[in-house]
């Protein structure tokens, strides 16, 4: 049964890229063993990761000004690691905060050097992105950090953050390669793999060479960017099998067109649905239009005590994991790069039905 998988993360894997897992489970490259049973410093996998690198770094436009490195333990490890490793205890931070993951962020990176947010952080759900003034952010701060891209409240930056000259970074986990941006405009960036790129277990980070191993800090080896810069992430054993999902995920990317296409795609999918959303009296999305993500879509039914029917009626069908986060509540379709129109034509029209029997 083909199911569309609206799960926010670890999210869908395109079905060819499965499709191939599944094919060279037991000898993969011709080596008669598994990827997760060879040596990673063998030829064939140092070769792709090789492949990796070059596809990455092809598909995002990443000069060489930049050092590429895949580190374990989830975004969440970056937010201490980027903190330890480009400011200190004396330093200063500044941190734009419009939801949930960025709050943890801040609050993590709080330990490790001095921060400010852009506007007071609320205990309510975002529902847009808190202005600012860009001009009176301390201009001597080491590091201005955002998330692009709130994956529970689905509220999304769809321009660059003003810093007032500070080195801009961002935690891009649910958007990376689902849109076309600008590396040259950071410093730095991270994304966990398990939403646009493969699976759980390791991170992508892009960070520019100069910020990297200029620190006083006494920073664990395998918390500091130079010991991933220096090896290519070769360091300790890498989370083999996740680099070889990412190295199939990349090559599909590719093979759509690129990331331009991809998010002509995502432009459609998320577009449709909210159009649906929007002209229904039944349900419900309260983000501002100016900063509704393409990849995370959170609804509400106006009679919050259809939820428990709608997600098990759903979950009947070939339509999985719609439930919201439970600090947002509601539902949420997550419809990252994997998730075909097709599930977005699905879920409109089981929610149509729903509407029509229940509203
Ligand atoms: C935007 C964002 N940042 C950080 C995280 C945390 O990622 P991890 O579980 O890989 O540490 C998530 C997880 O969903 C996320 O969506």
């Amino acid at each position: 049964m083909t199911v569309y998988n609206f799960s926010a993360g670890p999210a869908a894997l395109p079905l060819s890229v499965k499709q191939q897992i599944a094919d060279e489970l037991f000898d993969w490259n011709g080596t008669g063993c598994s990827v997760m049973e060879v040596s990673h410093r063998s030829k064939e996998f140092t070769d792709m990761a090789d492949e990796n690198e070059a596809l990455a770094r092809e598909l995002l436009n990443i000069t060489d000004e930049y050092a590429v490195m895949l580190i374990p333990g989830g975004a969440r490890l970056q937010y201490s690691m980027l903190p330890i490793n480009i400011s200190s205890p004396q330093g200063h931070a500044i941190y734009a905060i419009n939801g949930h993951w960025g709050k943890q962020a801040i609050k993590e990176a709080g330990r490790f050097t001095q921060v400010t947010s852009t506007a007071p952080i609320s205990d309510d759900v975002y529902a847009n992105i808190p202005a600012y003034d860009a001009s009176s952010l301390n201009q001597n701060a080491d590091y201005f950090h955002y998330t692009s891209n709130e994956t529970l409240e689905g509220v999304q930056w769809h321009r660059l953050p003003e810093t007032n000259g500070v080195p801009l970074c961002c935690d891009m986990t649910s958007d990376l390669l689902t849109r076309v941006f600008d590396v040259n405009d950071y410093t730095m960036i991270y994304a966990s793999a398990q939403k646009n790129m493969g699976i759980a277990g390791i991170t992508f980070v892009i960070m520019k060479r100069d910020m990297i191993g200029k620190s006083n800090n006494l920073i664990p080896t395998m918390t500091d960017y130079k010991t991933y810069a220096d090896t290519r992430s070769f360091y300790n054993t890498p989370p083999t099998f996740p680099w070889y999902v990412m190295l199939l995920v990349l090559r599909w990317v590719k093979a759509q067109g690129g990331v331009a296409a991809i998010q002509q795609n995502n432009q459609l999918k998320s577009s449709r649905l909210y159009d649906f959303v929007d002209q229904s009296d039944f349900y419900l999305n309260k983000v501002a239009p100016d900063c509704r993500s393409e990849v995370n879509v959170p609804f509400w039914l106006q009679d919050e005590s259809l939820n428990q029917k709608f997600l098990a009626e759903s979950s009947a069908t070939d339509l999985k994991a719609l439930k919201g986060h439970m600090a947002v509540g509601g539902m949420r379709a997550s419809i990252y790069n994997a998730v075909p129109i097709e599930g977005i034509d699905a879920l409109i029209d089981f929610m149509r039905e729903f509407e029509r029997v229940n509203g």
